[in-house]
């Protein structure tokens, strides 16, 4: 993690919330416990204080209309012509669930639109299934908080959370449960939650687009640029990634292109002709 100037104070007031709680007196002392064995606990714990979770259903609808009306219906024709109906998905930091169950579940929108226009050629069995035969969808949703993991796999939302669904999305993929609202089975199957740190060397491979949205404003430069070469090489040919509304590829790669639609913006990988 890096902290520069302007978060200095942010990183001193949970490093201190800490030492109260192990009650200890010095940041040496603490530094000592958590490269121990013993600290094993204590840094994981020192990790949830440390990442900023923030996050919300629907967040950037502009970016969202570009990834639903134009990209996923590009990468639907697309891998129809190929006859590849293999969908892969990745949410990376993913906080705790609302980007990827975003994805999700505009993912199953497009598909039931894409099948309106180009009927199947066999009948649907009923209910409707959420992804239909032959296309096979995995949303990966990645981060390295295990409590933000957690509760994305729970799927379960406060009504305050559900602020940014609106009600045609709550009645189709929701079930409400006493106040909150819990994902339905369906699209909850289709998400799979898993710990990778972004800075390791090895992550997923194969992925048509990732999503990786207000994560690397926490990275400095060099660890930008790095993520974003290991990102290139995690996606599919002609694949996508998106970045955060304060984000932007600028300066760190030319590997990738910018795509801008109605103030939605997202990169796509750009293929070396051979
Ligand atoms: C501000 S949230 C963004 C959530 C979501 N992507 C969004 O835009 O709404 C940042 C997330 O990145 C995760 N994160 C920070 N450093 C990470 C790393 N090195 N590897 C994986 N996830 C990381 C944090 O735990 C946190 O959940």
């Amino acid at each position: 993690m890096h902290f520069d100037e302007r978060r200095t104070h942010f990183l001193a007031d949970r490093l201190q919330r800490r030492l109260k709680e192990c009650r200890l007196d010095s940041f040496y002392s603490y530094y000592r416990l958590l490269i121990s064995k013993e600290g094993r606990a204590e840094l994981a714990q020192l990790l949830e204080n440390l990442t900023v979770n923030e996050t919300s259903f629907f967040r950037n609808k502009a970016q969202l209309d570009l990834f639903h009306k134009y990209v996923l219906e590009e990468l639907l024709r697309r891998k129809t012509e190929r006859r590849d109906y293999g969908l892969r998905l990745w949410s990376a930091g993913c906080s705790t669930g609302q980007e990827a169950y975003t994805m999700a579940m505009q993912v199953a929108d497009a598909l039931a639109y894409y099948y309106l226009r180009h009927p199947l050629p066999y009948e649907a069995p009923l209910p409707k299934p959420l992804v239909p035969a032959p296309w096979r969808v995995e949303i990966l949703a990645s981060d390295i908080s295990y409590s933000a993991l957690r509760a994305g796999q729970e799927g379960i939302y406060s009504e305050h959370q559900m602020a940014g669904v609106d009600y045609s999305y709550r009645l189709r993929y929701f079930d409400k449960v006493g106040d909150r609202y819990a994902v339905k089975k369906p699209l909850k199957e289709i998400v799979h939650f898993d710990f990778h740190n972004l800075k390791t060397e090895y992550l997923p491979q194969r992925n048509d687009i990732i999503f990786c949205r207000n994560v690397m404003m926490y990275f400095d430069e060099a660890e930008q640029k790095r993520l974003v070469e290991k990102f290139y090489r995690c996606l599919n040919q002609e694949g996508y990634l998106f970045v955060g509304h304060a984000e932007s590829l600028l300066g760190l790669t030319e590997r990738f292109q910018m795509v801008h639609r109605n103030s939605g913006t997202a990169y796509q990988r750009i293929e070396v002709k051979s």
